[in-house]
């Protein structure tokens, strides 16, 4: 259990809220990880009664006997986080205790609430720590992120500093380094003489649905490929650190991350009917779906391309990693493994073995590893892991200011070969993404 740790949201009436921050925080009320005087406080700018704020996260909640004892440790607090003079109506919480600020808000926010809060003394860490979180997308570019970077950090500690990033939180993505660290027979084949290719998806059902607002300004390539996507190509591709320590996963991770270059073979793609959903202004030219082919400037990866895809509005949900091992000999399969990260989580080898019976011909043949099955009980969502660690100070799952950067980097230029090509428009919830991209010839999927 945390000791006497409070929390504070800011952007409290958004979906990620209501989605992700409250589910995940009363999964650790159940799992008894919060303390008793926990205090949850959720800063929003309309008037509402609690019963009325906690509409919205539905009815499987409210049906919960535990959900209505969680409500008593639930604030709503009115107050716009955009007047920094609004500020000053928090004195009436107890800031000498330990608290952890969620800023769940669009980016151009985070300096103001950080240098609001520190106005007033509410980031004094005399008597317990003060810890932010930094909802992603941190900064809208390269230059953005640096001078939001540049004024937290004249305010705050770098230990004090937790720019998150979800997927770091889910089971199979803290796997992928494990796997390969503590599996030689997977660890030595890691390289270009093995490998054909590489494939990352994180594909979506839904489309913006109510996120219009936030999602017109970042599109996929901020919202998923900047964070998401290249979190999970610096695991595949990184080299294995002498220990897996948090500073030296995040060292080879940026290393790698700045030997990632960009081809002329991208797809940028919009689904029909994108401009009449909610908050999106017609014309709009954001891209609801990206498909990338990478390389990687390094002696392990030489050649190898990495396809990276995501979209919304997509025939399915699902995210997995897939790596091509190179043919040997005639027509036989080729070998691939897979990392399913979502919705099922495991690990599936694909290989060539005889057809049973006087036959001798070769099949392929899957040895699958269910992780999920592995699971005792009820397993953290990645959120209420990640907010459990933001609680007990363990930064190891979460991205270092210099792989922000770097990734800022490379999707600022990823920008302007957008800006001059074509925005396929497609048909929502057809597997689309397949045909395009077979007929391009440079994507098979699964
Ligand atoms: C978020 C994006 O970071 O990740 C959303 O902002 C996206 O647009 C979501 O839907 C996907 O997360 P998950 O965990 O549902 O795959």
């Amino acid at each position: 259990m945390v000791k006497n740790c409070h929390m504070m949201i800011f952007g409290s009436t958004g979906d990620l809220t209501y989605q992700k921050l409250l589910p995940a925080i009363f999964d650790l009320y159940k799992s008894k990880d919060l303390c008793d005087q926990f205090q949850l406080v959720c800063i929003g700018r309309k008037a509402y009664t609690l019963d009325e704020y906690l509409e919205p996260i539905g009815e499987q909640y409210h049906k919960q006997i535990e959900f209505h004892d969680f409500k008593k440790h639930i604030l709503y607090f009115q107050m716009d986080f955009t007047n920094s003079e609004a500020y000053k109506t928090l004195t009436q919480f107890d800031f000498t205790k330990h608290w952890v600020f969620y800023l769940a808000t669009a980016p151009r926010f985070f300096r103001l609430i950080t240098e609001s809060l520190q106005a007033n003394q509410y980031l004094d860490q005399e008597n317990g720590f003060k810890r932010i979180v930094f909802e992603k997308p941190f900064g809208e570019n390269f230059e953005d992120a640096k001078t939001i970077n540049q004024a937290i950090r004249n305010i705050l500690e770098e230990d004090q500093i937790y720019r998150i990033d979800h997927y770091l939180g889910k089971e199979m993505i803290q796997n992928i380094l494990l796997t390969r660290m503590y599996n030689n027979v997977i660890e030595m084949l890691w390289h270009k003489d093995a490998i054909e290719s590489v494939e990352i998806v994180i594909s979506e059902k839904d489309g913006v649905k109510n996120r219009g607002n936030y999602y017109d300004h970042s599109g996929a390539l901020k919202d998923m490929v900047q964070n998401h996507i290249f979190q999970i190509v610096a695991l595949i591709a990184m080299e294995l650190p002498e220990n897996l320590t948090p500073s030296e996963i995040r060292s080879e991770k940026n290393k790698i991350l700045k030997k990632i270059q960009l081809t002329t073979d991208n797809v940028f793609g919009q689904y029909e009917g994108y401009h009449q959903e909610k908050d999106i202004p017609e014309g709009s030219k954001t891209e609801t779906f990206v498909a990338m082919k990478l390389l990687i400037d390094s002696k392990r990866w030489e050649n190898v391309p990495f396809y990276i895809k995501t979209g919304k509005a997509l025939a399915i949900k699902h995210a997995h990693v897939v790596v091509r091992f190179k043919k040997n000999k005639g027509n036989v399969n080729e070998n691939v493994l897979m990392i399913e990260i979502q919705p099922e989580e495991g690990i599936y080898l694909q290989m060539n073995s005889k057809m049973p019976g006087i036959s001798t011909d070769v099949t392929k043949v899957t040895m699958n590893y269910c992780h999920s099955c592995l699971k005792y009980g009820a397993e953290p969502s990645a959120y209420s892991r990640l907010l459990l660690d933001t609680m007990l100070g363990d930064k190891s799952l979460f991205a270092s200011w210099e792989e922000i950067e770097t990734s800022w980097e490379i999707v600022d230029k990823v920008v302007k070969i957008k800006e001059k090509q074509e925005l396929v428009i497609y048909e929502p919830y057809k597997m689309w993404d397949q045909y395009v991209l077979v007929e391009k010839g440079w994507w098979i999927d699964d």
